[in-house]
């Protein structure tokens, strides 16, 4: 994926018409792959993943792992990435801080090598995001933590193993979230793989990739259980590295974010639209919403089928929740969805507070969407949208706001210009091609 980062996207609208029809593939799971790849640290043999996004994300971790001194070799949808070398373990500061995930990798680099230095991640602007709780969860491990400054003036955590016999291992122990965190879960599940002895995780976060994870790594040798349970029990290997199985590559489980985003524009904009290679049972909540909203689907093992009913679409309330609630990262492409049902919407953002930055385009194109408080918004519909005009463009503010006023445009009436595509491109392969193959009129403008 090669994002000018000035790309945009010009778009003529469905002027409310749901005509879209064809298949759409669902490709593999961001936010498992990015933790996979930081899983390979981990391993005393090189890591197959395959079902690889192409997205802007894979292509920024990549990066930060070549720099590292990880050697990374790239397939069509695969990668080989062999992280047996000595490596460093100074994260690269302007990658980590255009990138969350980019944090994860510092659980399996302080448990190898006894010290990791990172500033704090940078990523979506969706609220302030610290990471407080991986810093408290590595000194409960013996971690010594000191902050010192970068040449550009921001904070670097500095963080160091206790000694040991050996010369340095992080210790396990019991550790407790005060609120459900993804990749603290997975940092720190990922740390205490390599410690010495127990460490309990509680009020862990249980999404489908932390699952994914917990199966791989434990057939590679690691000793992980309580997978889709709040609560984690790890025995440390003392620094013995994992083992991969030739036979046996990590494969990314289907995105479900990205299957949740497609089901909304197809309930919004679709007359007959099949989502294949996709996970059903990691969204039964959300399929459950839209077919009591109204809408026709038709579930498979491995792939969905969304009709239009020509009948009303009704409203429901949305309040986002972690695995298995309703993901956080699917409420931007819902609201849009629910403007263009008949009734009162309430949707109540529980996870980020700054996660509604999109609604002013929405009321811009004539949504009818009221802010209640910084967590919670009203929406009347149904209500035509049209495009901005004299050529105002839609801002993409993050990954799934990005996608939202792409549903949103389709939706309007009148052509549409969306800017720093760059955001939808870091969790959404190839969307323009794939949304073209539907019938959208879709078309990426790249400046000179
Ligand atoms: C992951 O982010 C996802 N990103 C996010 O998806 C997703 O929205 C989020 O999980 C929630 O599901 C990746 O996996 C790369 P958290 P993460 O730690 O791990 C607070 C997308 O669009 N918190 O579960 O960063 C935090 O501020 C992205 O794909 C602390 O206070 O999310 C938030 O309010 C956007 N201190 C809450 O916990 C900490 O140390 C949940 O965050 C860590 C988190």
């Amino acid at each position: 994926m090669n994002n000018s980062t000035n790309d945009k996207f010009i778009i003529k609208g469905l002027a409310g018409k749901r005509t879209l029809s064809g298949t759409i593939k669902i490709s593999g799971a961001k936010n498992a792959v990015l933790k996979a790849m930081a899983a390979s640290v981990l391993f005393e043999s090189p890591l197959r993943i395959e079902n690889v996004p192409d997205t802007e994300d894979t292509d920024k971790m990549l990066t930060l792992m070549t720099g590292l001194g990880i050697s990374t070799e790239i397939a069509p949808g695969a990668l080989h990435i062999d992280a047996t070398k000595e490596l460093s373990t100074d994260l690269d500061h302007d990658i980590s801080k255009s990138m969350r995930a980019s944090v994860v990798i510092t659980g399996p680099l302080l448990a190898r090598f006894g010290n990791v230095s990172f500033p704090a991640p940078g990523g979506c602007v969706i609220g302030s995001r610290p990471i407080d709780l991986f810093i408290e969860g590595y000194k409960k491990m013996g971690a010594a933590v000191s902050i010192k400054k970068h040449s550009n003036g921001d904070d670097r955590y500095e963080i160091t193993a206790p000694k040991n016999k050996k010369g340095f291992c992080l210790q396990g122990a019991e550790i407790i979230f005060p609120i459900q965190t993804v990749g603290g879960t997975e940092t720190l599940m990922m740390a205490a793989v390599l410690a010495e002895g127990k460490t309990v995780l509680k009020n862990c976060a249980m999404e489908p990739e932390i699952v994914s994870l917990i199966e791989y790594l434990n057939a590679c040798g690691a000793h992980i259980e309580g997978a889709g349970t709040p609560t984690l029990v790890i025995r440390g290997t003392a620094g013995k590295l994992l083992k991969t199985n030739a036979k046996k590559p990590y494969v990314t489980i289907p995105d479900r974010i990205e299957t949740a985003s497609f089901l909304f524009l197809a309930a919004a904009c679709g007359k007959d639209i099949t989502i294949t290679d996709c996970e059903p049972s990691h969204l039964e909540v959300i399929i459950d919403m839209l077919i009591n909203s109204g809408v026709t689907i038709e579930i498979k093992p491995s792939h969905i089928r969304v009709t239009a009913s020509g009948k009303p679409l009704t409203s429901f309330n949305i309040r986002t929740h972690e695995y298995p609630g309703f993901p956080t990262d699917v409420q931007a492409p819902a609201v849009v969805y629910l403007t263009q049902t008949v009734g009162e919407s309430r949707v109540f953002e529980t996870i980020f507070e700054g996660r509604f930055k999109y609604v002013d385009e929405l009321v811009q194109m004539g949504a009818g969407i009221t802010a209640m408080n910084p967590r919670e918004i009203l929406i009347k519909g149904e209500t035509p949208l049209k495009a901005l005009d004299g050529g105002e463009e839609l801002v993409s503010y993050d990954i799934r706001a990005g996608f939202a006023v792409i549903l949103a445009a389709l939706i309007a009436k009148g052509t549409s210009v969306i800017d720093n595509t760059y955001f939808i491109d870091r969790g959404y392969e190839a969307i323009e091609k794939r949304l073209k193959a539907l019938g959208a009129d879709i078309t990426r403008i790249i400046p000179e």
